[in-house]
């Protein structure tokens, strides 16, 4: 009897569809241990992105932004503002009241997305820019906007850029699905301004660049105090937080703080996280614009999820531990699993319906076994996602409780990016590896919606109001 119960146990575990899968995903299912390590790594990287002597070669770039101050509500003004480098381009107008904080309707704004093809994401930069300025243009006349006063402008940019001033920013290398020829190195700024002349009849001043991170951080901290952290999980992924001055070499002064852009995506370009890295990473890497970059950033963001798990559910399939070793020509192109595909998976109650309807509509017969291990799949590779987002934020949060010698910190993080928004289980994951690796840290995640938009303009009145009060 105790051999058949045994050989029953067995049967019934072999059976289970999940086991197969963790057992040939073992290398994605990170611990908590494993995290610590990331976690630790992560902040040596950090030191040596802000040091004079290895920022140079440093991984995790560590930009200085120039933004000295986090919102105190009293900032006002109405601004233009363009959003580039997410998923979709966009031109906003931004207006801030003065006192009011987001939720009571202190910022309002109108948008409009401009598509972008992908001709011009890869064709020359002065092209990119000049439908970024015409869209401009567009917008204008479209919201009936008078051409003939001068606008303030900010210009949410989301690529490394090494910046001497808010409105200042030289290009260091282009990341995600862009890489227009001719900027890099450049003043992206100055760009901005020749591509605004060149489509002319337009009086606009551009005052502020800014990253993506630093905006959806600035427009938390409108309504929150305690928003020093901002975060990005979309196409790319990306942090940002308030730094001790005298930490941040490259600018001078000791006083005070300053936000930095992390540039995170960049952890492991180095290869810090080899022991990390499996076969699928790889072939994303491989396949992708810029190979031997952003290698953090292709394990964590929006653009790349969909392909790992397409990836994983071919090999599983070649090796005949899925679709009864059937693979289709859809199975086989890059892209056709995306991270939208990935959400769905997941959905609460109807995840497991869309998995079959997606791998139908790839040309395969899936059985009820196969949809489950594929649902399963989604769920490593996604929740692998979080877990390396949690490491990162544990370091950063780390850092801001020494740096300012506390015991406990009380912080906001502010979070927007698709992958965020719109992936089921994302947040929730996210929030309970991070209080469960900082259990003496107090933190609040705030979906700050839209923030990668409107904050560029929220920056741009920060630095008005501190411009106003040393004039005074
Ligand atoms: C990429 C960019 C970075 C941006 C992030 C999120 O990692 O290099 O600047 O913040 O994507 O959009």
């Amino acid at each position: 009897l105790a051999v058949h119960l045994v050989s029953f146990f067995f049967s019934k575990l072999q059976e289970d569809p999940t086991k197969k899968v963790d057992r040939f995903l073992h290398a994605m299912r990170l611990h908590d241990d494993q995290l610590v390590d990331i976690s630790a790594r992560f902040q040596a990287e950090m030191k040596k992105g802000l040091s004079a002597e290895s920022s140079a070669a440093a991984a995790v770039k560590m930009l200085p932004t120039h933004v000295r101050s986090t919102p105190d509500g009293s900032e006002k003004g109405q601004f233009l503002a363009l959003d580039l480098g997410g998923s979709k381009f966009k031109v906003l107008q931004v207006k801030v009241r003065e006192g009011m904080g987001i939720r009571k309707g202190g910022v309002e704004m109108e948008e409009k997305v401009y598509p972008i093809s992908k001709e011009l994401l890869n064709g020359r930069a002065p092209e990119l820019f000049d439908h970024v300025s015409e869209s401009l243009k567009d917008f204008l006349h479209v919201k009936k906007i008078s051409l003939e006063k001068k606008h303030p402008l900010a210009f949410t940019f989301s690529f490394p850029c090494e910046q001497t001033r808010l409105d200042k920013g030289l290009l260091l290398s282009w990341s995600k699905n862009c890489r227009a020829r001719g900027l890099q190195g450049k003043d992206v700024v100055q760009a901005l301004r020749d591509a605004i002349d060149r489509t002319g009849g337009m009086d606009i001043e551009v005052l502020a660049m800014v990253n993506d991170t630093v905006a959806t951080m600035m427009t938390c901290g409108f309504d929150d105090q305690y928003c020093e952290v901002g975060v990005i999980i979309g196409t790319g992924t990306n942090a940002c937080y308030m730094e001790e001055l005298r930490h941040v070499d490259l600018v001078e002064g000791d006083e005070g703080r300053m936000c930095v852009n992390t540039e995170w995506g960049g952890f492991g370009d180095d290869g810090a996280l080899n022991d990390f890295i499996t076969e699928f990473d790889q072939d994303v890497d491989a396949a992708s614009i810029n190979p031997g970059k952003q290698i953090f950033e292709k394990m964590v963001s929006g653009l790349y999820l969909g392909e790992l798990v397409r990836l994983v559910v071919l090999k599983m399939a070649k090796r005949g531990l899925l679709f009864d070793g059937c693979v289709s020509d859809a199975l086989r192109t890059k892209g056709k699993i995306t991270t939208a595909h990935v959400a769905a998976m997941e959905e609460y109650k109807t995840g497991l319906k869309n998995t079959r309807d997606i791998l139908v509509e790839l040309g395969l017969n899936p059985s009820e076994d196969d949809c489950i291990a594929v649902q399963h799949v989604s769920t490593i590779v996604s929740f692998r996602s979080s877990n390396l987002v949690a490491a990162g934020l544990a370091a950063i949060l780390t850092r801001i409780k020494q740096n300012r010698h506390l015991r406990t910190l009380r912080i906001t993080v502010g979070v927007d990016g698709t992958v965020y928004k719109t992936h089921p289980q994302y947040p929730k994951r996210l929030h309970k590896v991070v209080r469960r690796l900082l259990p003496e840290c107090q933190v609040r995640f705030v979906l700050s919606d839209s923030g990668s938009s409107k904050g560029a303009a929220l920056v741009t009145a920060v630095a008005q109001r501190l411009a106003s009060r040393k004039q005074q």
